[in-house]
C-alpha cells in the first residue's frame, strides 16, 4: 500500500497557490484544504454581525463569538473542489470579494482565531493525503509536512491576476485598488506577531512570475511524486 504524505503550500496572496494546490490534490487523489477560505469565513461572519468595518474592529466580541462559528467544506462534484460553509450555509461566493479581502488580514492577526483554525486544519490533515495552502501551513500547522512549497511572484503580476479574476466575475474594481490590497496584505501578513508569513527552512521556493499554469503544475507534480516515492521506500 502506498502511504500518503502531507503537502504544505504557503506564500503571498494571489500567487496562484489554490489553483495549483487543487490541481495537485486532484492528480494525487488527495484532499485539498483552502485554509485562507477559513480565515475569510470568519471575516465574513464578523462583517455580517457588524463586528468589523472600515472604522472599527470589535476584536474581543469576535473572540467571544468564536464558539458559534462552524466552518466546513463540502465537495462539489460539478466544480471539482470543496466549497466552504459557514454554519451550514454555502458562502463560497461571498468570501472572494474585495471587501472580505480588505478585512481578512486584520482578522487573521487575532491569536484566538488562529488557534481555533489551526486545530481544525490539523484535524483535517490527521490522516495525511492532504494538500493545504495558506501562510503558515509549513511553519505552524504541519511543521512535519513531507513536502513544503513557498510560492512567490511580483506584486504587479499577482495584482493583475486578481484584477482579471474580479473583472471576469463582474466586480467593479480598479487595478490600483487591487494592487494596493495585495501590497497591504503582504505587509500585514508578514509583519503580524502571531505566525507571520515566512518561508519554512525546508521549503522549496517557487517563483511563478514567468511560469504558466501547466509549467508550474508539472514542476510541482514532479516534486510531489518524488517525495511520495522517497516516503514509501
Ligand atoms: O489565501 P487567501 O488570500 O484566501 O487568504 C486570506 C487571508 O487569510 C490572508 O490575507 C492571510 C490569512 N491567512 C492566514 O493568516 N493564514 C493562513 N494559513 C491562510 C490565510
Amino acid at each position: 500500500m502506498m502511504h500518503n504524505i502531507t503537502i504544505a503550500i504557503d506564500g503571498y496572496s494571489s500567487t496562484g497557490k489554490s489553483t495549483v494546490a487543487k490541481r495537485l490534490a486532484k492528480a494525487l487523489g488527495y484532499v485539498y484544504v483552502d485554509s485562507g477560505a477559513m480565515y475569510r469565513a470568519v471575516t465574513f461572519y464578523a462583517m455580517q454581525k457588524g463586528l468589523i468595518s472600515k472604522t472599527y474592529f470589535h476584536e474581543q466580541q469576535l473572540i467571544e463569538h468564536l464558539d458559534a462559528i462552524n466552518i466546513n467544506f463540502k465537495f462539489n462534484k460539478d466544480l471539482g473542489f470543496a466549497e466552504v460553509y459557514l454554519n451550514g450555509e454555502n458562502i463560497e461566493k461571498h468570501i472572494r470579494t474585495l471587501d472580505v479581502s480588505q478585512f481578512v488580514s486584520q482578522v487573521a492577526t487575532v491569536s484566538e482565531v488562529r488557534e481555533q483554525l489551526v486545530l481544525q486544519q490539523q484535524h483535517f490533515g490527521k490522516h495525511k493525503g492532504v494538500v493545504m495552502d495558506g501562510r503558515d501551513i509549513g511553519t505552524v500547522v504541519f511543521p512535519d509536512a513531507e513536502l513544503k512549497l513557498f510560492m512567490t511572484a511580483s506584486a504587479e503580476k499577482r495584482a493583475q491576476r486578481r484584477y482579471d479574476e474580479l473583472i471576469e466575475r463582474g466586480d467593479e474594481v480598479s487595478f490600483e485598488d487591487v494592487l494596493k490590497n495585495v501590497q497591504t496584505r503582504d505587509h500585514i501578513d508578514s509583519t503580524r506577531e502571531d505566525s507571520p508569513l515566512t518561508m519554512a527552512e525546508d521549503a522549496i521556493k517557487v517563483d511563478n512570475s514567468n511560469l504558466n499554469l501547466d509549467e508550474q503544475f508539472e514542476f510541482i507534480y514532479t516534486l510531489a511524486k518524488a517525495k511520495i516515492a522517497e516516503y514509501n521506500q
